[in-house]
C-alpha cells in the first residue's frame, strides 16, 4: 500500500476545518470498499462485465424487462448486504461538528443515508426504489419482493422500473440545481470517487471553483477532476476521507479579534 502525502493531507484537513458548509460529492469509489463495484475499473468495473445498452436503458429495459430486472434485484440483494464503511460513517459523523454537511452522490445504494448522513441529494436516484416505467409515480409498498420480473404498476399496470436514471434521461427534477447551488454556496467541496466522466454530475466542482471555493479530490487514482482541483489526496476512501473531515466544532474567533 502506497505511503499516503501528509503535505497533501494536512492541506486538505486545514481547508475542511476552516469550512462551515461542505458539500460532499461522492461516486462509486466512495463504496468499494463496502464491497460495492465500480463502474469504470478496468477488470472489476461494472461496464467492463455488463452491457449499459441493454442494463441501463429505457430501451434496454423495454427490450427485455425480465433481464434489466434481475440485474438490479441482484445489485440490490448485494446493497442490502454490504455496510456503510469508514468514510461513509465520518462524512456523517461531521454532521456533530456543528457544519452543514450536504452529501451529493451519483451513487444509488443508500449507504450515505444509512450511515446517517441527513441531507443526501440522489442525482442518479435510488436502487431501494421502483416507479412506474410510463410516469404514474413511486411503486407501492411490497414491491421489491419479485427478483424475477417487474410487477405492474398498481394504476396502469405497465412495469414497474428501477427509480434510478438510465443514459438518456433527465436527472430527478430539481435535485441538479439543488446540488449547483449548495456547491457554489459551500466554503469547501470534498470529491471523493468520482472518475468525474458522467455528465451533469461532473460539471458541479465547477461551481464551487467559479466561487473560489476550495476543491479536495480524494481517490486513489488520477480522475478528470484532478485539474480542478485545489489538492488532490492520492488514496482509498476509507484510509483518507476519516483522517481529513474535522471532528471538532470549528474554533471561535479570537478574543478581540475585530468584528466583520
Ligand atoms: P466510476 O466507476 O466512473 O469511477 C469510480 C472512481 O472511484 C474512480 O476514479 C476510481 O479510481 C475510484 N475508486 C476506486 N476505488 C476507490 C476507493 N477505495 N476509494 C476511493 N475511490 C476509489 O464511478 P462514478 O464516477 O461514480 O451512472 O460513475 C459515475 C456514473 O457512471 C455512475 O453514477 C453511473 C455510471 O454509469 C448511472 O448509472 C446513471
Amino acid at each position: 500500500m502506497s505511503e499516503l502525502d501528509p503535505a497533501a493531507l494536512a492541506q486538505a484537513r486545514a481547508l475542511l476545518a476552516g469550512a462551515d458548509r461542505i458539500v460532499v460529492f461522492t461516486g462509486a469509489g466512495v463504496s468499494a470498499e463496502s464491497g460495492i463495484p465500480t463502474f469504470r475499473d478496468a477488470l472489476a468495473g461494472m461496464w467492463a462485465r455488463f452491457d449499459p445498452e441493454r442494463l441501463a436503458t429505457e430501451a434496454g429495459f423495454r427490450a427485455d424487462p425480465a433481464l434489466v430486472w434481475r440485474w438490479y434485484a441482484e445489485r440490490r440483494e448485494r446493497v442490502a448486504a454490504a455496510q456503510p464503511n469508514a468514510a461513509h460513517r465520518a462524512i456523517a459523523a461531521a454532521e456533530a461538528t456543528g457544519r452543514t454537511i450536504t452529501v451529493v452522490t451519483q451513487n444509488v445504494d443508500g449507504l450515505h443515508r444509512r450511515a446517517g448522513s441527513s441531507d443526501v441529494v440522489e442525482l442518479h436516484g435510488s436502487i431501494v426504489r421502483a416507479k412506474c416505467l410510463e410516469g404514474c409515480g413511486p411503486a407501492p409498498a411490497g414491491w421489491e419482493h419479485d427478483a424475477r420480473l417487474p410487477p405492474p404498476c398498481p394504476r396502469c399496470g405497465v412495469p414497474l422500473r428501477p427509480d434510478v436514471v438510465w443514459f438518456g434521461e433527465m436527472l430527478p427534477p430539481g435535485a441538479f440545481e439543488r446540488a449547483e447551488r449548495l456547491a457554489a454556496e459551500a466554503d469547501a467541496m470534498l470529491v471523493v470517487g468520482t472518475s468525474g466522466l458522467v455528465q451533469p454530475a461532473a460539471s458541479l466542482p465547477w461551481a464551487a471553483v467559479r466561487q473560489h471555493r476550495p476543491v479536495i479530490v480524494v481517490d486513489p487514482n488520477p480522475t478528470e477532476l484532478d485539474r480542478l482541483a485545489t489538492v488532490t489526496v492520492r488514496g482509498s476512501a476509507v484510509r483518507v476521507v476519516p483522517s481529513i473531515l474535522p471532528t471538532t466544532r470549528p474554533a471561535p474567533p479570537a478574543r478581540g479579534a475585530a468584528a466583520p
